[in-house]
């Protein structure tokens, strides 16, 4: 009989019988969409990253086009975004009519470069998106000494339970944005959430989740006129999280800090073991300054010194049942990106550097310590 080969998975989430259990309340209250679990979530959440407001939707690509739309923007707005990032950050500012302006990033922290934030800022700046890149927040208080007028939404879809000097981000900028993806530390299959400590837009951001209605379903059903439909004064979308998710939620979010202290744990045994590589560089940053929530670990090879180049290795590492990926992708040098806005690769050199020579390897919580001490041996013997 063939065996198959055992696979270290670049990401694995942490749900089981727990989670499970959790889904027993809403099918057998026939309560199925946003309700009592998403609310429970929401508060969860909001302490937990210390906003005031957090609503719960359906991906962090919906928070994101939410905070857009929540701040207006619309035809003729520029919207500045980093340029290695994930498609979404980018196509949300399509969505809502506006121009997407690409402002490059350090190949070091991944995050977007200051010199080049700057040059991208004009009197149309709608909107700055920061993202916090594999879970280390970006410099927000450089970019509010750049912009200090100009909103900052943060993308945050893979910083849930990250820190910048001592506050978690969601709070950081004047919208922030998580995702619940199967990738990230914590999950509810897919979802995401929507900070902020504005209550003006959080009143928006709660109508416009929810087709535009004045209130939130649950607050119409246990309220004393159920059978009065709310009013609708906004074209909104239907963005809810379903209560199934919801209950998922609120157990992965009491598991958080637990899930990133284990990464932050064998991140420092990777930086011990990899750093010692020649042609690999572990992540950096200032750790005075950032708390890492470690949704990945990605590394940066140095093709010039390394014995072979980014994508063999990671076919080598594959062939030894490791997975990896590309840290994630340059957006400005994706074929649609590319040819709308006329841009070469080399337009923006470290998302094209990043684009090409990161390397994340795996680190989740459904890993052993064999499995770390496997992935660094079989690293270090690539000659
Ligand atoms: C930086 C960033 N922004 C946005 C998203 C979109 O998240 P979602 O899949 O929840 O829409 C992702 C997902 O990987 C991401 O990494």
């Amino acid at each position: 009989m063939e065996q198959t080969k055992r696979i270290i998975q670049i990401s694995l989430p942490v749900t089981g019988e727990e989670e499970w259990h959790a889904t027993k309340e809403p099918l057998m209250t026939g309560w199925l969409t946003s309700g009592p679990k998403v609310s429970e979530f929401e508060k969860l959440f909001a302490t937990r990253h210390q906003v005031k407001h957090a609503f719960a939707v359906t991906s962090a690509t919906t928070a994101l086009h939410l905070a857009l739309v929540a701040l207006n923007v619309g035809p003729g707005d520029e919207v500045i975004v980093p340029a290695f990032t994930w498609v979404s950050t980018a196509n949300v500012v399509l969505y809502c009519g506006a121009i997407v302006v690409f402002a490059d990033v350090d190949p070091v922290t991944f995050n977007i470069d200051m010199n080049d934030l700057k040059r991208r800022i004009t009197p149309k700046t709608k909107a700055i998106i920061p993202v916090h890149l594999f879970g280390l927040c970006a410099d927000i208080d450089a970019i509010k000494s750049l912009a200090p007028n100009i909103p900052i939404i943060e993308d945050g879809a893979c910083a849930a339970g990250a820190g910048y000097k001592g506050k978690p981000a969601g709070g950081l900028g004047d919208i922030g944005c998580f995702s619940f993806h199967p990738r990230k530390s914590v999950t509810t299959g897919e979802g995401g959430m929507v900070t902020t400590n504005n209550d003006q837009l959080a009143e928006l951001i709660g109508m416009l989740r929810n087709h535009g209605a004045s209130i939130s379903e649950e607050q119409r059903h246990k309220g004393p006129k159920p059978y009065i439909l709310p009013e609708f004064n906004l074209m909104g979308f239907n963005y809810r999280m379903t209560d199934l998710q919801g209950a998922v939620g609120v157990v992965q979010i009491k598991k958080l800090d637990k899930f990133i202290d284990e990464r932050e744990k064998w991140a420092a045994f990777y930086d011990k073991e990899l750093s010692q590589i020649e042609w690999i560089s572990v992540p950096k940053f200032d750790r005075s300054v950032y708390k890492h929530g470690w949704q990945s670990y990605v590394l940066l090879i140095d093709e010039k010194k390394s014995p072979m180049k980014r994508n063999d290795i990671m076919e080598y590492l594959q062939q030894h049942g490791i997975s990896t990926r590309p840290g994630t992708h340059a957006v400005h040098m994706l074929g649609f990106y590319a040819s709308k806005y006329n841009i070469k690769a080399s337009d923006f050199p470290g998302a094209q550097a990043a684009n090409d020579l990161s390397m994340s390897i795996p680190l989740h919580n459904r890993m052993s310590p064999e499995d770390f001490e496997y992935i660094v041996n079989v690293i270090k013997n690539i000659k």
